[in-house]
């Protein structure tokens, strides 16, 4: 409670310095007829898009983690005051698209939602359970049998399905909740390698995240980090010697997807990437 009694100090300091240096209102803005201009403007503007009626050949899902209405604010206004304006007036380049939407990715049994839950929610259009992955709220979190017969199915696999091409790019690890509900079914997000269940889970069927990430869907492209759960705990880190795989196992999941491709296809994605 103290450490957050002062971080609540700080900011509101932060707060108060910033408003006092950008009081002065810029002369027009004190016109309504500059805000009802503004609001015109805006209105032709949409009036006068021309609908893009072509079939998406391909689609990118880009999600901020955490990324509500509050963070995008704070961002816009960090971004204007940068430029020494006050800040709520600056236009984010994202404020600028001409379709925008909003949607709710929230838990159904949570207030405070997490990302394995709502990833759920915007990669299978299923609302579901804080902490689960790719499952319906049938499932309760960490019961891995309740895993079973409630999978949902994310747009990922769907557009495997339809013969597309697939990756999943993180700057998390690949395997975290959020990347996670495109290709896992886990009753639970912390199941990162088979070292973080149980045996009776494992004896269950239950399969740990890294593991689906190759073995679920065929996924073309996969960078991110989380290394360590892809290889065994007999194994050196390529890059940090000092450094284990995580796997009990046995199992060299990169060696698995590797060897699943053919030679074309990885020769593509290596120069892709
Ligand atoms: C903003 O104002 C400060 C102080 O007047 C000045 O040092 C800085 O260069 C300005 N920055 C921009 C982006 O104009
Ligand atoms: C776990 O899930 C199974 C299948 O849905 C259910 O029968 C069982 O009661 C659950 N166990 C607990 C402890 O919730
Ligand atoms: C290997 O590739 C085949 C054919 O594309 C696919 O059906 C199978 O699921 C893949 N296996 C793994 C482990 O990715
Ligand atoms: C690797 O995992 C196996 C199976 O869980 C375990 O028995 C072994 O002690 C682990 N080895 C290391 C080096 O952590």
């Amino acid at each position: 409670m103290a450490s957050q009694q002062t971080a609540t100090t700080v900011g509101f300091i932060l707060l108060l310095s910033v408003t006092w240096t950008f009081s002065v209102i810029p002369e027009d803005e004190v016109h309504p007829s500059f805000w009802n201009n503004k609001g015109k403007q805006a209105l032709h503007k949409a009036l006068g898009l021309t609908p893009n009626v072509h079939r998406a050949k391909n689609s990118i899902l880009f999600l901020g983690d955490g990324m509500g209405i509050p963070t995008v604010t704070a961002a816009r206004i960090l971004k204007g005051q940068s430029k020494n304006r006050t800040g709520e007036e600056f236009v984010l380049a994202m404020d600028t698209f001409p379709y925008l939407a909003l949607s709710k990715t929230y838990n159904v049994d949570q207030q405070m939602p997490d990302s394995a839950g709502t990833s759920t929610a915007y990669h299978c259009g299923v609302k579901a359970r804080y902490g689960t992955l790719g499952l319906s709220a049938s499932a309760i979190r960490t019961n891995c049998s309740s895993t079973f017969g409630n999978e949902v199915k994310s747009v990922l696999h769907r557009a495997k399905m339809a013969g597309k091409w697939v990756g999943v790019v993180s700057t998390a690890r690949v395997q975290h909740a959020s990347p996670a509900g495109s290709y896992s079914h886990s009753a639970d997000r912390a199941w990162y390698s088979d070292a973080d269940m149980t045996a009776a889970d494992l004896r269950a069927g239950c399969r740990d995240i890294a593991y689906q990430l190759v073995y679920n869907t065929d996924i073309n492209v996969i960078l991110g980090g989380g290394r360590r759960y892809m290889f065994p705990n007999t194994t050196v880190d390529p890059e940090y010697p000092k450094s284990r795989g995580d796997r009990g196992d046995n199992v060299d999941l990169t060696d698995v997807w590797l060897r699943n491709k053919t030679e074309r296809q990885v020769c593509v994605e290596q120069s892709r990437v």
